[in-house]
């Protein structure tokens, strides 16, 4: 249930994040864009919102993450912050920014922590375990995101679901339990069997925040818009849709049309006199 902005309850913290997993209390996300939706997600009791590279793909018409750079994540970093004051906001470190060595990860930390964000998310490990630890010594909550990572889209030869073989899965496993061990507060496992899922959950002190990994990880994520339907050519199995967006929106734009051109809006009392 919706609650008022000054007693709508949620983690407020990476520590609160801890906290969930040691109480057994799920944790939810949801990604969120812009100032108008982040107005909106504030006055719910998710616990974080997520400021995703999707943006690329959601907002941007791109083909994928990868399109997604440190001004366009610092931009909507901003406009979410602005709109969800209280709520705690991790963003995405974008492609590529966290592999050119720890001084340019800094400075992409440092522009998105001064656009708002409390925690950043970054995909995988290897290769930049250096980054992670320099963060969390710096006093940056890090989100890991393992399984199905979105920036590597290209490395796989399409979106497809990860850790189906038993070498994949003790991989990701792995990287894990690797993640936990430099520091991060939480880790998002994307598109992997619900049963791995499961294992790494039950591996760690911190939580997982899953999607499309099934019911046993310690939270979950969503993609605003596929949470309310808005997409309409994509479907996958685990984006439920809790609401009809596209058909509620084109049904209102319809409506605002044809009153339009039936001359029967504005009425007097939609005019000034
Ligand atoms: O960018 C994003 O939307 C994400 C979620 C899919 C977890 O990383």
């Amino acid at each position: 249930m919706a609650m008022p902005i000054e007693t709508a309850r949620s983690a407020s913290s990476a520590r609160d994040f801890l906290l969930a997993k040691q109480e057994g209390r799920k944790l939810s996300m949801i990604t969120c864009y812009d100032y108008a939706f982040a107005r909106l997600l504030q006055m719910t009791e998710m616990d974080a919102i997520l400021v995703g590279d999707s943006v690329a793909m959601v907002v941007h018409g791109r083909p994928s993450t990868i399109h997604a750079d440190i001004s366009m994540m610092r931009l909507h970093t901003e406009a979410v912050a602005r709109g969800a004051k209280d709520k705690f906001i991790v963003a995405d470190m974008p492609f590529l920014s966290y592999r050119k060595g720890v001084a340019a990860a800094l400075d992409a930390a440092q522009t998105l922590m001064s656009a708002g964000a409390h925690a950043l998310k970054l995909e995988g490990v290897s290769g930049h375990e250096d980054v992670i630890q320099r963060l969390v010594e710096s006093g940056i909550p890090v989100m890991g995101h393992l399984g199905l990572q979105p920036q590597s889209v290209h490395a796989y030869g399409g979106f497809r679901v990860q850790g189906k073989t038993d070498d994949s899965a003790q991989d990701i496993l792995r990287q894990a339990v690797e993640l936990e061990q430099l520091g991060v507060f939480g880790v998002v496992l994307e598109c992997i069997p619900a049963k791995l899922a499961c294992e790494i959950t039950h591996a760690l002190r911190i939580p997982t925040i899953g999607i499309g990994a099934g019911a046993a990880c310690d939270g979950q994520i969503l993609v605003l818009q596929d949470m309310l339907g808005m997409n309409v050519d994509f479907r996958p199995k685990f984006a439920r849709r809790f609401f009809e967006g596209a058909r509620s929106i084109v049904n209102a734009v319809e409506s605002f049309d044809a009153a339009v051109k039936a001359g029967e809006f504005p009425s007097l009392e939609e005019s000034y006199r």
